[in-house]
């Protein structure tokens, strides 16, 4: 029997998220309870204070999410959880949640990798995706590039040698004192529509070596500086700015954002190149991940595919962003080729995890 309903609960990092999905992919409910104004208020996450957040609104999420879908607990086949990569202090707000549902239910576990979450989702937005295929994941701590063979046998053509794509959007928002109670992303991705993005000449990184591995500290640094050099005060909020201040705030995130693309794209141009050598048969490339709700990201990466006659595919934004969704979904691809654990003891105490 092939038709079977899998929750699925997200805690990695700050977002509390919940989803019920059903294995034809059918979404019967999402959840996503954000802490960005917690993060804009103190500027940062600090693992304490994000569990706390997590914990303090982990069961009104799984609950609003099991209504929403219009199921019971009974209903359920499994419950799939992220397990890593993440702070481990939020992911044990996920995990604990999830064992204590799956222990009262008698339901199976499904343990789920969070970035292994972000590139299966685009299967289920796109019933055509088969394996093999590649993956771009850029998110907030990570930058992946995948050559993924099967469900579980993934290639890493490359990764971040220090910060990851998203990393560097935050805090380029930060220095240029935009509103973070969303976080620094889409405030760049809309300053940047108003600013010339050849203004600044920002240098592509990592021109030099032939790989596909990303960098972003050394753009933070350059983007850093010639905010410095204009005096720009990130302390005077944007929306406060005089209109030659908002122009040069606005050349900076455009010229940052051009860059920063530019180096994804020449990885992804590479890294093509060598994913075809090794599975001639790829026609997609999957990009993922909360950067990958930009749309310039988009558009840039899709003249990158469409050059090389694959196509691109990119989850809808809310499926980009951390949510509970993704992590469903992976459980419904595990649980249906058997790789799950039994289900945990009723009885299992709460500090078990
Ligand atoms: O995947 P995600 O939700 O969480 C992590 O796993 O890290 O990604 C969050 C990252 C943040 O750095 C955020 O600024 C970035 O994705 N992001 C964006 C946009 N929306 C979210 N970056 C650029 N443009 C956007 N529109
Ligand atoms: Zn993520």
């Amino acid at each position: 029997d092939d038709d079977f309903i899998v929750l699925g609960i997200e805690t990695s990092c700050d977002d509390t998220a919940a989803a019920v999905v059903r294995s034809s992919g059918e979404i019967l409910s999402q959840v996503v309870s954000s802490q960005a104004d917690l993060l804009a208020r103190y500027g940062g996450v600090a693992p304490k204070m994000a569990e706390e957040a997590h914990s303090q609104v982990i069961d009104q999420v799984v609950q609003e999410a099991i209504d929403k879908a219009n199921v019971r607990e009974t209903d359920l086949s499994a419950v799939a959880v992220t397990i890593g990569p993440g702070l481990s202090l939020c992911l044990r707000v996920g995990v604990r949640k999830a064992r204590k549902t799956a222990g009262r239910f008698n339901l199976p576990i499904i343990g789920v990798h969070h970035m292994e979450a972000h590139a299966l989702v685009a299967r289920l937005m796109e019933k055509k995706l088969q394996f093999p295929f590649m993956a771009l994941l850029i998110s907030g701590g990570h930058n992946l590039l995948i050559l993924a063979q099967d469900l579980g046998q993934y290639i890493q053509l490359g990764t971040t040698i220090d910060d990851a794509v998203g990393e560097a959007y935050d805090k380029t928002a930060k220095w240029l004192g935009l509103d973070l109670r969303r976080s620094g992303g889409p405030a760049i991705e809309e300053l940047a529509r108003e600013g010339d993005a050849k203004s600044i000449k920002f240098s592509i990184p990592m021109k030099q070596h032939k790989d596909c591995n990303f960098s972003y500290a050394g753009l933070k640094t350059q983007v850093r500086l010639a905010i410095k050099s204009r005096n720009i005060d990130a302390e005077i909020p944007i929306s406060c700015a005089n209109h030659q201040d908002r122009s040069s705030r606005a050349d900076i995130a455009a010229s940052f954002q051009r860059v920063a693309v530019l180096h994804l794209e020449e990885r992804c141009e590479r890294a093509i190149e060598w994913a075809l050598n090794i599975e001639p048969s790829i026609k997609h490339l999957v990009v993922s991940g909360g950067v990958a709700s930009n749309q310039y990201v988009r558009a840039q990466l899709d003249q990158v595919v469409k050059k090389n006659s694959l196509q691109l595919v990119c989850p809808p934004p809310s499926l980009c962003t951390d949510n509970g969704v993704m992590v469903a979904w992976t459980g419904i691809e595990h649980f249906r080729v058997g790789r799950f654990d039994p289900p945990p003891p009723a009885d299992e105490p709460e500090d078990f995890v």
